[in-house]
């Protein structure tokens, strides 16, 4: 028997002290080692940032050089991976896909994975980085029956992304360069975000020592929960569910509703009580590729811009302070790119990557690291004597 604080939600409870990722709620402000998110996402790009976070320091030229270097000649996976993939259904969501194929990255680099050694969670993290977008464009290859492609080392970190989703054999693919910055900046947006559901998972899975490649696929399945990373898929399909303007009303009265489990999609944040400044850079970009793509008056962001516009005028929303967080914006690029919804989330959680190794390499460091175990207020019956079933 002991007295704990009960806090159900982890709301007000510090797990860890950190220096990454810092967010003020209040005001919509965050930040990445001290730089705001507007000026790293249009001023840097997404190996930048991802250098930023792992080592603490924006790099010197020849620091990124060497870093993006290391980064591109790790993306391929050992070929034998691809007897992983080919044991799933097709029909597998591309998640499901990613928990199991990360997961086995343990099975394959166990001989040179000592968490104990600094130079094996520098490979680790570099592999893990490096290699999260072939698998992710390999579990979509394999979910639309298409071969799969191998990465390019002469393409940029998107650019290569978009490669292994899009190209096929018989027809190389071009990618638009504007189209690269935006897959850019939605990785960038994506980095990292303090001690979230998936992170604080991460974090615990490793206070066990457990292996880097078992922890980040604990952070996957977190992930994909429409309540986290699941909500841009869970948006996107709502705004077409939705689907005109006029509709609008009857959906906001469902969320309004306490007899409804209905909620607004990429509305709401635990820690926003104000914009979530990734969904402003998001709408932003959003109208650049919709623009540039000839399609600005694609009905899913009509309806987006104008369920937005209702709900910040509703006194609900006013009062619970809800804003569109990031992934509101996020699916409408992502479609507008080709991507199917059932990718918008493993997208995510790429992007992510570098965030759940930047706290699990802060974690590690820490000389204080004790294993995560939460206590609990017991709720249940006092001590019973047991009945022999045939008594019962
Ligand atoms: N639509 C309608 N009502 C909402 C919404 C919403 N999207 N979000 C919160 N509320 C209400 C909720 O019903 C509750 O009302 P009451 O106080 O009367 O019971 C109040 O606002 C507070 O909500 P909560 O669930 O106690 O807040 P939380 O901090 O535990 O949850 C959240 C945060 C993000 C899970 C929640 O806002 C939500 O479910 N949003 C929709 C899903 C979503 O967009 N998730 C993405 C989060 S952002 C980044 C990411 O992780 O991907």
């Amino acid at each position: 028997a002991g007295v704990f604080t009960y806090d159900p939600g982890f709301t007000s409870t510090a797990a860890c002290d950190s220096a990454i990722t810092f967010i003020d709620g209040d005001n919509g402000v965050l930040t990445h080692r001290g730089y705001p998110i507007e000026q790293l996402a249009t001023e840097s790009h997404f190996l930048e940032v991802a250098y930023l976070l792992l080592y603490g320091e924006l790099p010197t030229p020849k620091q990124q050089q060497d870093f993006e270097t290391m980064v591109t000649r790790h993306t391929m996976i050992h070929e034998q991976m691809q007897y992983f993939f080919r044991g799933f259904r097709r029909d597998a969501h591309p998640m499901a896909t990613m928990v199991g194929v990360v997961g086995a990255l343990s099975a394959f680099y166990h001989d040179s994975t000592d968490i104990n050694d600094a130079h094996h969670r520098e490979v680790a993290s570099i592999r893990l980085i490096a290699k999260m977008p072939t698998i992710a464009a390999m579990a979509y290859k394999y979910s639309i029956g298409q071969p799969f492609v191998y990465p390019r080392n002469d393409l940029d970190y998107a650019a290569n992304f978009l490669h292994m989703c899009f190209a096929v054999p018989a027809e190389p693919y071009q990618v638009n360069p504007v189209i690269a910055r935006a897959m850019d900046r939605i990785f960038t947006l994506h980095a990292d975000h303090e001690q979230n559901a998936s992170t604080s998972t991460v974090r615990l899975a490793s206070s066990s020592g457990a292996n880097p490649f078992a922890c980040i696929a604990a952070g996957i399945a977190c992930l994909w929960g429409p309540a986290h990373g699941g909500a841009n898929q869970a948006c996107l399909e709502m705004l077409r569910e939705i689907s005109t303007v006029d509709r609008i009303p009857e959906y906001i009265a469902k969320a309004k509703d306490k007899n409804d489990p209905f909620r607004l999609m990429g509305f709401g944040h635990r820690v926003y009580k104000n914009f979530d400044p990734r969904a402003k850079i998001m709408k932003e970009t959003a109208d650049e590729v919709l623009a540039l793509l000839g399609v600005e008056n694609n009905p899913t962001l009509q309806v987006a811009k104008e369920l937005e516009a209702i709900a910040l005028q509703d006194p609900y929303f006013i009062e619970k302070k809800l804003y569109p967080n990031v992934d509101f914006y996020s699916g409408i690029i992502l479609e507008a790119i080709g991507f199917p919804t059932s990718m918008f989330t493993p997208i995510f959680a790429l992007a992510r990557t570098v965030g759940w190794i930047s706290q699990w390499k802060e974690q590690l460091a820490d000389p204080q690291l004790k294993i995560g175990r939460p206590r609990q207020l017991y709720m249940g019956d006092d001590v019973r004597k047991f009945v022999p079933i045939n008594d019962r």
